[in-house]
């Protein structure tokens, strides 16, 4: 059976390359360079005068869009330069006094670990729960982990290097059950999974555009559920985080009961042009397209390279991942350097060749993927 690619005109890189590091960066849409082009264009002839002629206003319905994406209110939206900040701003309001415990995966993207990681100065434990086989963490690992002394749970939606998705709504139940709070790193979820934050109930989310948002780098979000804003006081924020920071006033740092109060200063604002235009090839395709193409081409290569004697690092199941596609190699950087050579643009990872199609991509690229795959792949050694 073939399937050809949704939208291949809108991403002229398709016209030369068979691009598979979808989850790393997805490419520029045709759409979004016009919007840098606007962006260009008005800094170019307004100057500052375009803060208040065109982009506070973007600003704010990027905002909404972003929380309709994530069935947010706009309130409950603060924006950020990405993820590791957003994290930072959940870290710097928690009160560790009675509860000095944050739980993470051990596969967890770095990030999720590093920012509680750099506050053991003030007391905050880091317990890592155990992936049995670096794919997954099973329920049972974080129900063990979370206890009265869990101040939070900061965990992906989906493993970067497995693409596995984990049962947001479960952890959430989990933590609550024992006082804490669930923050969710969602980079690799979001514009590839249907997801609503109300209905899985997370107290906090952080994600960014560039991935499968398909705006670009330089923009995260944080949603913070509308009763936490108030009680929270963030110690890491900036001057766009006050109610009104036009006042300019040095001397008073009064907090909107908003999520906004999560803020920090002067956000990019070329990402601000290029995120809507991604965000409205997410809305043109549709959520659910987009999760039954990333379903029906991560399996052909699943089923392909299990069939050439691959081991795979991610589930077998197009149900219980993203389009991640993981192959174990010893030496993936030489493998992801011959399949560039053959067109095929992918990613390495420790130990891992990592490929991720997209909507866009067809089932001609991911066979011709498996061709250039079969003659790299290295027999186990025989005990
Ligand atoms: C799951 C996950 N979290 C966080 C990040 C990094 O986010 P940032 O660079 O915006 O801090 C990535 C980037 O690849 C990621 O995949």
């Amino acid at each position: 059976m073939t399937d050809g690619g949704l939208l291949r005109d809108e991403f002229p890189i398709t016209a030369r390359l068979n691009y598979l590091n979808n989850c790393s960066l997805t490419p520029m849409a045709r759409r979004v360079r016009r919007a840098l082009d606007e962006y260009a264009t008005l800094w170019s002839e307004w100057g500052g005068r375009a803060w208040y002629s065109h982009w506070m206003a973007e600003l704010e319905a990027l905002r909404t869009d972003l929380a309709g994406v994530l069935g947010a209110d706009a309130d409950e939206i603060a924006l950020q330069p990405g993820v590791s900040t957003a994290l930072v701003a959940v870290a710097s309001a928690i009160d560790y006094a009675k509860r000095d415990t944050v739980v993470v995966a051990d596969i967890d993207f770095p990030t999720d670990g590093h920012v509680f990681l750099a506050r053991a100065h003030e007391g905050v434990k880091v317990r890592f729960v155990h992936s049995p086989d670096g794919i997954g963490v099973p329920l049972e690992g974080f129900a063990e982990a979370i206890d009265e002394r869990t101040a939070l749970v900061c965990t992906g939606h989906v493993i970067y290097s497995s693409g596995y998705i984990q049962d947001v709504a479960a952890l959430a139940r989990l933590a609550h059950e024992k006082g804490a709070l669930l923050l969710v790193d969602a980079y690799q979820s979001i514009g590839a999974v249907p997801f609503d934050v109300h209905a899985a109930d997370v107290d906090f989310l952080a994600g960014g555009t560039l991935k499968w948002l398909m705006g670009g780098p330089g923009l995260g979000f944080l949603y913070v559920r509308r009763d936490l804003s108030p009680r929270l006081r963030p110690t890491a924020l900036g001057w766009w985080a006050v109610r009104d920071p036009f006042s300019f006033d040095v001397t008073r740092l009064d907090l909107p009961e908003t999520a906004r109060r999560f803020e920090y200063g002067t956000p990019s604002v070329a990402a601000i042009y290029a995120a809507p235009a991604g965000l409205s090839l997410l809305d043109e395709v549709g959520i659910d397209t987009v999760r039954d193409r990333h379903m029906r081409l991560s399996q052909r290569l699943v089923d392909g390279a299990l069939e050439q004697g691959w081991t795979i690092r991610c589930p077998r199941d197009a149900a219980e991942r993203t389009p991640i596609v993981t192959l174990e190699h010893p030496d993936p950087a030489a493998a992801v350097s011959a399949l560039r050579a053959g067109g095929v643009i992918c990613d390495n990872r420790p130990g891992l060749i990592r490929l991720s199609p997209h909507y866009f991509n067809t089932s001609e690229e991911m066979d011709r993927t498996l061709e250039l795959l079969a003659p790299l792949r290295v027999a186990p050694a025989i005990a």
